[in-house]
């Protein structure tokens, strides 16, 4: 697992050979990139291991999964492993599309297209029952004209999901930085958010990773609150949600009012 591409709006980062560089948000340094590295595997922050709770969780083995930005990770083939049927893996690096379409000929389970995730008209509406993230919403925020990659990135997802299904967005962006690329007008999720040390972080968590972190009215996190690992990822259970938006984490007014009636931290065990 690698450290984090760099602040957004700092995207300028690899060399793709001919002396130019290319940014995170560029197809030329993802192609450059798996070339480099020859086919060997790589999942970024986080393995299929640590995420499986969440996964399980909000996407049953028989939902239709759409992987955004899927690399060379070896998360979707995990998930097969773990009873997984429909994994429909999308990049826009042909590259690495090539790379994993090589490898898998033989799971049928996986499917690999290359793509642009802003762009997937591909696609029927409600095509899917999970998407799942974990990085390439990062990658778009170093790019040229970030914050529209970003929306057409969310309304394609938000688009592609049937009403009820989830978009799992694993990220180093915490909530001022992401939840607002989130919460687009035409959209109407239910945020519930979580957060996760990064591999190898041997201090004391406090929280079950299972149990959501509150987040303000505006979605941010509360005064005071600081993750455990300040290199956390954090994870974003989004519902689809059909009419009026759904409740997501427990606000921080939420735990206020709890306060007065029931014993209720802040940060609570599982
Ligand atoms: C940080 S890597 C994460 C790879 C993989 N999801 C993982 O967890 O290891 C970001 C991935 O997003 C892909 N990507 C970047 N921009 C994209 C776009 N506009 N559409 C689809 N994929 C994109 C890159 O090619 C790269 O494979």
């Amino acid at each position: 697992m690698s450290s984090p591409p760099p602040p957004e709006g700092e995207g300028r980062d690899g060399h793709a050979g001919g002396g130019r560089s290319f940014s995170y948000g560029e197809a030329e340094y993802w192609d450059a990139r798996y070339v480099e590295e020859g086919g060997t595997p790589y999942d970024w922050y986080q393995r299929y291991e640590a995420l499986r709770p969440f996964v399980r969780r909000f996407a049953p083995p028989a939902s239709r999964l759409l992987m955004v930005g899927c690399g060379s990770a070896l998360m979707s083939e995990d998930m097969v492993s773990d009873g997984y049927a429909e994994i429909m893996n999308i990049d826009i690096s042909s590259v690495v599309i090539e790379m994993m379409r090589k490898k898998y000929f033989n799971i049928p389970q996986l499917q690999y297209l290359r793509m642009d995730v802003r762009d997937m008209s591909m696609f029927p509406d409600e095509s899917f029952d999970c998407a799942i993230d974990k990085g390439t919403l990062d990658s778009l925020m170093c790019g040229v004209d970030a914050p529209l990659s970003a929306t057409r990135m969310v309304l394609e997802v938000d688009r592609l999901l049937r009403p009820g299904g989830v978009f799992i967005l694993i990220t180093y962006g915490d909530p001022s930085v992401r939840v607002p690329h989130l919460n687009q007008p035409s959209c109407n999720w239910k945020i519930v958010l979580y957060i996760l040390p990064r591999p190898g972080f041997t201090g004391e968590i406090r929280r079950h990773v299972l149990n959501p972190v509150p987040l303000t009215e505006r979605g941010r996190l509360p005064d005071g609150f600081v993750p455990e690992d300040p290199d956390s990822h954090y994870v974003y259970v989004c519902e689809k949600m059909q009419g009026l938006t759904g409740a997501g984490s427990p606000t921080v007014n939420d735990i206020e009012r709890q306060r007065g009636r029931i014993n209720y931290r802040l940060i609570h065990p599982a």
